[in-house]
């Protein structure tokens, strides 16, 4: 199947500028799973809840939603972005699972980092997966949900072969880390993040780019640079991440002693 990673600098609470600037990228894409980085229609540095509020959109009513779900339809591919939700004026981290066919699965987001913590409440769903085009099975985590190995534990143990992973990244581990959260789970995993620096009042905020698609063995298949916009899209052979053997005697998940751990 054909997975492509898209990575972007959104202006900073301008959805529709940003919804008009993804549009075309998105209408020269062909594939089968289009993954977009965490917040990508309003930007990250939020000031106020005001803001937020101005920016987050429930679904499927929402502007971004719609407009989306349109191009997935007459692209014909699965896609997952992040974006601030609005849920009767609770606001959450999200991201959505649009599929061609209109069907659609959100994540909100359960690890917050620092200032998100301001203005979102955190997701209290357990991590879950969800089928994409093609009846493959995927797992949706925001950004620092990186940082707990359960959140991608959890979604291979439930059967996703790929890790779709919109993200704003400011610290410098992730990429690197993602490398075992694919090998120790075995599992494809897509991280899009963003690029830019952000400023609004005294916060600035520089995010690391360098957006990446992962195999079950940690291997960088593609990793864009730094401060790039652009849409990669390469061929994978996503049966590999039902494949959890690593010898003769071992397998990954098999071989687990969930008796024995403290979680
Ligand atoms: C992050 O979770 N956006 C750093």
């Amino acid at each position: 199947m054909k997975v492509t990673v898209l990575q972007f600098q959104p202006k900073l609470l301008a959805v529709q500028d940003n919804v008009e600037r993804l549009s075309p990228m998105l209408e020269g894409i062909t594939s089968d799973l289009v993954v977009m980085p965490e917040l990508v229609t309003s930007g990250y540095v939020f000031a106020s809840l005001q803001e937020v509020r101005n920016v987050a959109e429930s679904v499927p009513e929402g502007a971004s939603f719609t407009r989306f779900a349109k191009l997935a339809q007459e692209r014909n591919f699965s896609l997952v972005y992040g974006f601030p939700e609005n849920d009767e004026g609770v606001f959450y981290n999200s991201s959505v699972l649009i599929n061609p066919d209109g069907s659609y699965h959100v994540y909100r987001k359960v690890h917050l980092f620092d200032r998100e913590k301001l203005f979102f409440q955190p997701g209290d769903k357990a991590f879950d997966v969800c089928v994409a085009k093609n009846g493959v099975t995927i797992g949706m985590m925001i950004c620092f949900d990186w940082q707990f190995p359960e959140a991608a534990r959890s979604l291979a143990l439930a059967g996703a072969q790929i890790i779709c992973h919109p993200a704003n990244l400011v610290l410098p581990w992730c990429q690197e880390a993602m490398k075992l959260r694919s090998l120790e789970n075995r599992v494809f995993s897509v991280t899009a993040n963003r690029t830019g620096t952000e400023v609004n009042g005294n916060t600035k905020l520089s995010f690391t780019g360098c957006s990446q698609i992962l195999s079950p063995l940690g291997e960088v298949l593609l990793r864009l640079s730094e401060d790039e916009e652009a849409a990669i899209t390469i061929d994978i052979d996503v049966e590999r991440a039902l494949d959890k053997r690593i010898t003769e005697r071992n397998d990954a998940f098999k071989d687990r002693r969930p008796e024995l751990y403290r979680l």
